[in-house]
């Protein structure tokens, strides 16, 4: 009897955090000064790939060839390249290609997502859709290949996607 009212329990506990782990969202936070953000619907293409992001703050793009090839093509049409570098290693502005940044989070691809849509305080304007001028910027889709591509230029396997891989890299 206390058997199964301890299983059912459990079960019921199970049942309730699935639940809660299959409707949570990721909190967006403002690189500028640490408070939320939310993406319009404007900035929103409805692919897969967005949706995962929203739920999990994972790149699915990293790793995707062809979805790279975009992003790089992005990073220039968007002049990442004219303050970045053609490589992505920096010019005018810094490198991106890491493992150290200069806002640690930036080693995570929400952490790199959250700069790049709503910029920082020394100098990079937000790219996403609405926050330099009310009906431009960057889909979440196009930032997240943009995303994927600059990963592919670091030469220590950052992808910006495993946990224990952001540990790591976060200690240091
Ligand atoms: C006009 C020049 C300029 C352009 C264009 C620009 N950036 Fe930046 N970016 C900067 C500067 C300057 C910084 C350093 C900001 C700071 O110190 O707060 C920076 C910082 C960053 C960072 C944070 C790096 C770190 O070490 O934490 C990322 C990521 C980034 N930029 C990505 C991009 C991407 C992607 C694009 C294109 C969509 C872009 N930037 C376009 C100038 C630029």
């Amino acid at each position: 009897m206390l058997n199964k009212k301890i299983i059912l329990s459990s079960l019921l506990i199970a049942m309730i955090s699935v639940a809660g782990i299959a409707s949570a969202k990721v909190k967006l936070i403002k690189t500028t000064d640490g408070t939320e953000f939310t993406i319009p619907k404007e900035g929103l293409k409805g692919t897969p790939a967005e949706e995962e992001f929203l739920k999990t703050g994972k790149n699915i793009y990293v790793g995707d060839a062809e979805a790279e090839k975009r992003g790089k093509k992005r990073f220039g049409y968007w002049s990442c390249t004219q303050c970045h570098g053609p490589t992505a290693k920096g010019q005018v502005g810094p490198g991106l290609v890491g493992p150290t940044f200069k806002y640690p989070k930036d080693i995570t691809n929400q952490g790199m997502f959250e700069t790049i849509w709503w910029g920082t305080n020394g100098g990079m304007g937000g790219k996403g859709f609405g926050v330099m001028a009310a009906d431009d910027g960057l889909s979440v889709d196009e930032l997240l290949k943009i995303i994927a591509w600059v990963r592919t230029q670091g030469s220590q396997g950052v992808t910006g996607n495993e946990e224990d891989q952001m540990k790591k890299f976060l200690k240091n």
